[in-house]
């Protein structure tokens, strides 16, 4: 677990946000994690999306649920509609 400081906190935030806004490529990114990373702020947890799926990056929205039932071995490729597709990886 990693503690931070809220004022660290913020211009990391920022800084993901801004990251993600100015690209307008599409590209495909190799996730493995199939849950968040809790990140202490304060006496608050904040919990960052590590798989990849949430809709309110930098933060977790519950998206991961969707890649429990994955298979090891298997790799998935997630669209904008949440419905998935099983490519060869
Ligand atoms: S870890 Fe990605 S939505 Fe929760």
């Amino acid at each position: 677990m990693t503690v931070l400081t809220h004022s660290y906190f913020k211009l990391v935030s920022i800084f993901i946000r801004s990251h993600f806004i100015s690209e307008a490529m599409a590209r495909l990114v190799r996730r493995e994690a199939n849950g968040p990373m809790e990140i202490k702020v304060g006496n608050s947890s904040k919990w960052i999306c590590m798989c990849g799926l949430s809709k309110n990056q930098p933060y977790c929205d519950g998206s991961h649920r969707t890649t429990l039932d994955e298979e090891e071995g298997k790799v998935y490729v997630y669209n904008s509609d949440g419905t998935r597709t099983e490519v060869n990886g």
